[in-house]
């Protein structure tokens, strides 16, 4: 008797996956194609940008500021983090991901490598943490975790918002500390809020593919806060660009909809479900024996 064996097909193991998508954007990055990058905390918005061809999903720890009502991205907790990654995961199956390790969950190595671990668990392709820290990145990538870096102004470090790097020595800071966390490994580099210059300096510098926000228009490819986008919920920086106004449309449909349920418009019958006549019929007969009627 013949036995045929029939190969499964296998799909690439995670790590395998992980470290194809590194070099999918380093492919980019050396084709001169910039890369779009877009915020996203839930589910439906994911699915959008999973729709609208974006290559890489945010769940930044901007969710606090901009989603859970906090003050400031400080107030983000690896359980916020680990609950809207779940939900952009749900809605964007076949996107990579990238999260964001907040404040306080990397002090040391070990601490980043255990809350990075859930951040993959979560459903991240790479996490994201504010730096010049190689101990970090070696940490993780040894442990096939792409990195990527966030320097300039780091919302988790600096009260400010001010662009960093304007001064030469702060600059050349800026270069190096990128050059090392390059070195140690990043698949990827944000930079926040620095000169154009500054940035077109950094982005050749490193090999690793850089996305700027408020960074001009060097690096290979930008990053940008969903709900800015939309305006809705964020703020009209200078920065960044307002695609539509989401947010009044939002205030629109929502006192068309107070309004119509006060005027008795809504709901209309199409948008009830009638009993069926002789269920109908059942129910009055039988309220009638009890009570003496409906
Ligand atoms: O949290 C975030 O949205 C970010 C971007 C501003 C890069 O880190």
């Amino acid at each position: 008797m013949i036995i045929e064996t029939v190969e499964k097909p296998t799909s690439p193991a995670p790590e395998a996956e992980r470290a194809c998508l590194a070099s999918r954007f380093s492919t980019m990055k050396l084709q001169g194609r910039k890369i779009a990058v877009l915020t996203a905390y839930d589910a439906p918005t994911a699915k959008a940008e999973e729709e609208s061809g974006i290559d890489l999903v945010l769940v930044g720890d901007s969710v606090g500021t901009n989603i859970l009502g906090y003050a400031s991205e400080k107030e983000v907790t690896l359980a916020d983090i680990s609950h809207h990654l779940s939900a952009v995961r749900r809605g964007a199956a076949h996107t990579p991901v990238l999260a964001d390790l907040p404040f306080g969950t990397y002090e040391t190595p070990a601490a980043a490598l255990a809350n990075a671990g859930k951040l993959i668990a979560a459903g991240a392709d790479m996490v994201k943490f504010e730096g010049p820290r190689p101990d970090i990145v070696e940490a993780l990538v040894h442990n096939n975790i792409p990195v990527c870096g966030h320097l300039g102004l780091m919302p988790q470090h600096h009260a400010d918002r001010r662009v960093k790097g304007r001064k030469a020595q702060e600059a050349l800071q800026l270069v190096a500390d990128a050059v090392t966390l390059d070195q140690a490994g990043i698949a990827m580099l944000v930079l926040e809020l620095v000169p154009e210059e500054v940035a077109g300096l950094v982005t050749k510098a490193v090999r690793a593919p850089v996305i700027g926000i408020g960074a001009g228009a060097k690096t290979d490819g930008q990053v940008l806060v969903i709900t800015d986008v939309l305006g809705y919920g964020g703020g009209n920086f200078h920065h960044s660009r307002r695609y539509q106004p989401v947010g009044s449309l939002m205030r629109e449909a929502m006192k068309a909809y107070a309004a119509d349920v006060r005027a008795q418009q809504f709901p209309a019958a199409k948008n009830s479900t009638p009993m069926e006549k002789e269920e109908l019929a059942i129910l009055k007969a039988e309220l009638v024996r009890r009570q003496g009627g409906l």
